[in-house]
């Protein structure tokens, strides 16, 4: 039987992980479901033991990994653990993908790094959990920065598990998105719990108030364009609809029903604090956004 051109597949991108923890198995599964040779290392090796059973291959040692694969994708706890992995591996020719959460200091520092040992070199900030991982119906992706050759020869291997989304050639791009997603997410965080706290010891079910509680941050959340355009217009009073005043006077009801409901107000003062230092130096009339300034500290 002659092979048929049109049904011939080009083959798929050998890869190796380093690092099969939570994440990097989650990784490791997507893409060898999705038919990828792959090759793994683990500092513990147990933990890459059931993905052998999976198809891929198990490397002793990281050096013979990182030998194993040209595209070579690294998801370890941390920058430390990054630098102690692939400390004495050869790196000259490889195209590393680090998909570690760091700081933007740490992928530019990291990005010098490889590229000083001969690698091209990608960081990655992973926006997702372990489950949604290899499920491309989950919104989970995977923010992407630094060299742009590298991104366009492997962006399809490396939209198996999740989505890709390139922020620049900066390679601290990456994590600054990264990390400030994550920072506005811990602010949505706090005051979920503070609000919780407020109705807990009250005859109000809580899955009822989740319902609620839901829908009115989705509905506030599009607030982020008219912060945006506010900063790009440098006009801070452009979109106000709800004044920084009035808003200032109303934090003094939110801390009183803490008070009432003997819920400590930890969670909302410093934010409540630096509103009424910008209101002190600023319009009353204007919204919020200026008092980003109060944050600079260069
Ligand atoms: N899990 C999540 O929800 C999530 C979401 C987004 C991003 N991330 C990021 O993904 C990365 C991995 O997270 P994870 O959930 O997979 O964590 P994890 O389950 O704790 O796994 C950590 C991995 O790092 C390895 N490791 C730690 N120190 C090491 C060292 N000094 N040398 C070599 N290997 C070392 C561990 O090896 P051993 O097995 O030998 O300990 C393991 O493979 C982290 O940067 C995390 O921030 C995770």
């Amino acid at each position: 039987m002659t092979d048929n051109p049109a049904t011939q597949r080009t083959p798929l991108t050998p890869l190796t992980l380093l690092g099969t923890g939570a994440m990097g198995s989650a990784l490791a599964r997507a893409w060898l479901a999705a038919g990828h040779p792959l090759t793994v290392w683990n500092r513990t090796s147990a933990r890459a033991e059931p993905l052998a059973a999976e198809g891929a291959s198990v490397a002793a040692s990281a050096a013979e990994a990182v030998t194993a694969s040209r595209l070579v994708v690294v998801c370890l706890l941390d920058d430390a653990s990054v630098g102690e992995a692939l400390e004495g591996t050869d790196l000259s020719g490889r195209d590393v993908v680090n998909l570690t959460t760091g700081t933007p200091a740490q992928g530019r520092a990291r990005a010098a790094w490889a590229q000083e040992r001969g690698a091209r070199f990608l960081d990655g900030g992973i926006m997702a959990v372990p489950p949604m991982v290899g499920d491309p119906g989950s919104g989970a992706y995977v923010l992407y920065s630094g060299s742009p050759g590298l991104f366009e020869e492997h962006g399809e291997t490396l939209a198996v598990p999740a989505a890709t989304r390139y922020v620049g050639a900066d390679p601290g791009f990456a994590a600054l998105h990264d990390v400030a997603l994550l920072s506005a997410m811990t602010g949505m965080f706090a005051g979920v719990l503070h609000a919780f706290a407020l109705i807990r010891r009250e005859d109000i079910a809580p899955k009822d108030f989740a319902a609620l509680l839901v829908e009115w941050l989705s509905a506030m959340a599009p607030a982020a364009h008219m912060t945006a355009d506010e900063l790009e217009s440098d006009d801070y009073g452009k979109d106000a609809v709800s004044s920084l005043a009035m808003q200032v006077a109303a934090n003094a009801t939110l801390l009183a029903t803490a008070e009432e409901q003997g819920v400590s107000p930890e969670l909302l003062t410093p934010y409540m604090a630096l509103l009424e230092r910008w209101l002190a130096a600023a319009n009353g009339a204007e919204g919020t956004t200026g008092a980003v300034e109060l944050l600079d500290l260069a």
